[in-house]
């Protein structure tokens, strides 16, 4: 069986697919942003169906035997579609990102059989995507973010517990409840207000958890109390909070360096405190219901990971798998496993390793080094780990991509973590974002460094551990304000080649860590092709790139090549990819008739 696994709706759209044609699982998946290029895209995946279907060496949607549709909400505009013909008419950006009308067209026109398509509600989409890869038989699943769920999972069941969110129907106990709830702040929309007050969209998430990892140094100032009888069963309400916070300060700075100060720290931390007390109430709450020895989670919340930290070491759980594509990135996934799963599908494979993008072709080395006039050789990972260790910061490209937000060492950069000044040249000349944002460690699992207090494995970099009070001097780059550091393991059997540069690098050193930040630069969404890493390496300060065994410079010969410059270039490129997908995958005359007649309409009603 072939099923595909599209999130089309919203941000973060993308596509998977899973095979067992070959006896064995196999999976792959790719956000749409990954390909063409803009952060959280809203495009539906048109580039990211043509790469899935590509890395199984199919050619049309005909090949698939289910096509599985991530349902934000379960009642659309209109019968069939998630974008809708008056949100067509009326939401006409000139870009395609958030574009109705664009997206409406394409799924209106899309070449599939109608009988072969599922749809999978948001939340278990989610709840999927983490237990089915799970190495668990019998576990709890907890899905906190916008939407809120605690499943149990046996075998190939998964059974809903409780949910709640997204105008879709909620549960209680296994039983669905006559009426649904709606339209009230849960726990990740109080943090996401935060994080707004902080001068931050829906996906700053990331930055508050840094902030709040200040707030040792500042002394408490609470602008607002958190309501305490927020909690109600698996209902956690935050309405009387963010009513409380009308006088809570904004910040409305164009230096966000400023942020690391009261009250911003402040508002910071106190998210985060209440995010923690309400996750941990969740896993309590989800090992009370279903008496699962065994936790998986995903969702936004599962990306936090001070409070995934805390959820193994407080305990009612002997063991914890947090998918690493936790937030809506992992949805496609999650949306094939339950089409696979609930269509009959009988094989079960751990998701060890987040590779689950198609590895490049090393035939076209030469062609990207000739296109940008770098120079290239082999080079081992001994030489490069000379390079890391005398300073170099290197953009590495190997194998597949990683699923999911963290760069796990195939689309990376990478540096050495013990001089003083690397992790503010990293985020000034490299990534171009905040000084106060932390960077991460890569380790070997089987050598763990002695720096750090950490899990022994740790394969996704989605858990905290700490740094000895000791030893944080010793590796300033990864070490975090209040001494945390989100560690990623490395084994030999999920990443050799990897495995062998972190190896390389502490057999000269004596320190077997690496730096090991996302291979992007600033409003940019992680390269995935050797040419996205070359055009990249022209923009930022990175001193070289490796690439599936080779070692690129820049020459005098080398062009200067700026950020606009390259989004030129690349909406170009991608503009006409998404011209040619349409006459391969769509219905070009249903396509040109619907536009024509929302065209017309659009004129006529002036
Ligand atoms: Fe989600």
């Amino acid at each position: 069986m072939i099923v595909l696994g599209l999130k089309c709706y919203s941000h973060d759209t993308g596509a998977a697919i899973i095979s067992d044609e070959s006896g064995e699982l196999r999976t792959h998946a790719i956000s749409e942003a990954r390909l063409n290029r803009r952060k959280h895209s809203f495009t539906y995946p048109l580039m990211a169906i043509d790469y899935c279907l590509k890395a199984m060496n199919l050619r049309s949607l005909d090949d698939i035997d289910l096509i599985c549709f991530d349902r934000h909400m379960e009642s659309w505009p209109e019968p069939g579609s998630q974008f809708g013909y008056s949100n067509a008419l009326r939401r006409h950006h000139p870009r395609y990102d958030d574009n109705h009308r664009w997206n409406y067209l394409v799924e209106q026109s899309l070449k599939l059989d109608k009988a072969k398509v599922r749809w999978i509600n948001h939340i278990d989409a989610h709840a999927a995507s983490a237990y089915y890869v799970s190495p668990f038989d019998d576990a709890a699943i907890l899905i906190a973010e916008g939407g809120t769920g605690i499943y149990h999972g046996t075998g190939t069941d998964l059974n809903i517990v409780d949910r709640i969110g997204y105008l879709s129907d909620t549960y209680r106990d296994g039983e669905k409840l006559p009426k649904r709830r709606d339209h009230f702040v849960n726990s990740s929309f109080f943090y996401d207000k935060v994080s707004e007050n902080l001068g931050y969209d829906i996906f700053g998430a990331g930055q508050t958890m840094a902030l709040a990892g200040y707030g040792h140094l500042f002394e408490a100032e609470n602008s607002f109390s958190v309501d305490p009888d927020r909690f109600d069963d698996f209902i956690i309400n935050h309405d009387k909070t963010i009513h409380g916070m009308t006088n809570a300060p904004v910040y409305d700075g164009d230096d966000s360096e400023k942020l690391v100060g009261n009250p911003w720290v402040s508002l910071a931390r106190q998210a985060q405190d209440t995010l923690e007390e309400d996750v941990l109430y969740l896993a309590w709450l989800a090992k009370k219901k279903t008496h699962a020895k065994k936790i998986c989670l995903a969702g936004g919340a599962a990306l936090n990971c001070i409070i995934n930290r805390k959820i193994i070491e407080s305990g009612p759980f002997l063991d914890v798998y947090i998918q690493p594509a936790a937030s809506d990135e992992g949805i496609p996934l999650g949306c094939a496993l339950s089409g696979y799963y609930t269509g009959g599908g009988e094989l079960r494979r751990e998701m060890n390793d987040a590779y689950l993008g198609r590895p490049n072709d090393p035939g076209n080395l030469k062609d990207v080094a000739g296109k940008w006039q770098l120079s290239a050789k082999p080079a081992s990972p001994k030489e490069v780990a000379e390079m890391l260790a005398a300073g170099k910061i290197i953009g590495r490209v190997a194998g597949g991509s990683e699923y999911g937000p963290r760069a796990l060492g195939n689309r990376s950069i990478l540096a050495d973590p013990r001089p003083q000044e690397m992790k503010n040249k990293l985020n000034t000349q490299i990534k171009h974002r905040e000084g106060f944002r932390p960077f991460a460690p890569s380790c070997l699992e089987d050598r763990p460094p002695p720096f750090f207090n950490s899990p022994r494995r740790s394969p996704f970099m989605v858990i905290a551990g700490s740094a000895h009070q000791s030893d944080r001097e010793k590796v300033p780059a990864v070490t975090h304000a209040d001494g945390t550091c989100r560690i990623q393991t490395v084994s030999r059997d999920q990443n050799a080649d990897y495995y062998e540069l972190i190896e390389a690098f502490g057999d000269l050193t004596d320190c077997y860590v690496l730096v090991n930040t996302s291979f992007n630069d600033r409003e940019e969404p992680i390269v995935e092709t050797y040419d996205d890493a070359a055009s990249c390496f022209l923009r930022t300060g990175l001193d070289a790139l490796y690439m599936d065994g080779v070692l690129m410079e820049k020459t005098n010969e080398t062009p200067v090549l700026t950020p606009t410059d390259n989004n030129a270039t690349t909406a170009a490129r991608v503009e006409q990819v998404y011209s040619d997908l349409i006459e391969h995958y769509c219905d070009v005359d249903v396509y040109v008739n619907l536009a024509t007649r929302l065209n017309e309409e659009e004129s006529h009603s002036g």
